[in-house]
């Protein structure tokens, strides 16, 4: 399948991503990189990857979001894309842009959903004390960081972690996380039922 990937920032997130799909047995095929900001720092490590990349400023567009992801829709279909990978995208993205895509976008977030929803995951973790933290792969729906779960790893909160120290143990089971959770979505084998998703054992 066709994927792209949706990024605002450094994209490590999409260089793990590039880096299990440059494997040909990997079921997705990552077309493109699609930034909505012009400094992406992830923008240069796609392109030395030799991955076609694109900038749609998102600023421009003001509170015009429909006119935004109208812009980027026309570069999502001039790479033929089938799927959507957020890695760090920081837009809020309508309902109508969303239902268009259902099913076939992902998103990674670091918390173990549905606990710490939105940003200052990592903080707000260690603000509740919690023992255990980490990440989420899940299809995105119209709310928040609350659409059906893909996948999910776990990591320790340790004595004397601080946000940083507790971000980077989360960010490198992210990156173990992700690229296995979209190959999932790529093979068929991800199917909703109600609020949950279901995973097949074989690709369907
Ligand atoms: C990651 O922590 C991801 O879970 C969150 O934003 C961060 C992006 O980091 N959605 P990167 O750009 O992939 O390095």
């Amino acid at each position: 399948r066709r994927c792209a990937v949706l990024i605002s920032g450094r994209g490590s997130n999409m260089a793990a991503l590039l880096a299990a799909a440059a494997n040909p047995a990997y079921p997705a095929e990552i077309v493109l990189v699609l930034a909505n900001k012009a400094g992406a720092g992830g923008l240069a490590r796609a392109a030395e990857a030799g991955i076609p990349t694109a900038i749609v400023e998102s600023r421009p567009f003001g509170r015009d979001r429909a006119a935004f992801e109208a812009a980027m829709e026309a570069e999502l279909a001039q790479h033929g894309v089938e799927l959507i990978a957020l890695a760090g995208f920081m837009r809020v993205l309508t309902e109508g842009f969303v239902s268009r895509w259902a099913g076939r976008m992902v998103n990674i977030h670091p918390s173990l959903l549905p606990s710490f929803p939105g940003v200052d995951t990592h903080a707000r973790a260690l603000a509740a004390g919690v023992r255990l933290h980490g990440c989420t792969v899940h299809l995105v729906t119209p709310g928040v960081d609350e659409g059906p779960i893909i996948a999910q790893a776990a990591v320790p909160v340790l004595a004397g972690d601080d946000e940083h120290s507790l971000g980077a143990r989360v960010l490198e089971q992210e990156h173990a996380l992700y690229p296995a959770a979209l190959a999932l979505v790529a093979q068929g084998r991800v199917r909703v039922e109600g609020a949950r998703a279901v995973v097949a054992d074989q690709p369907g």
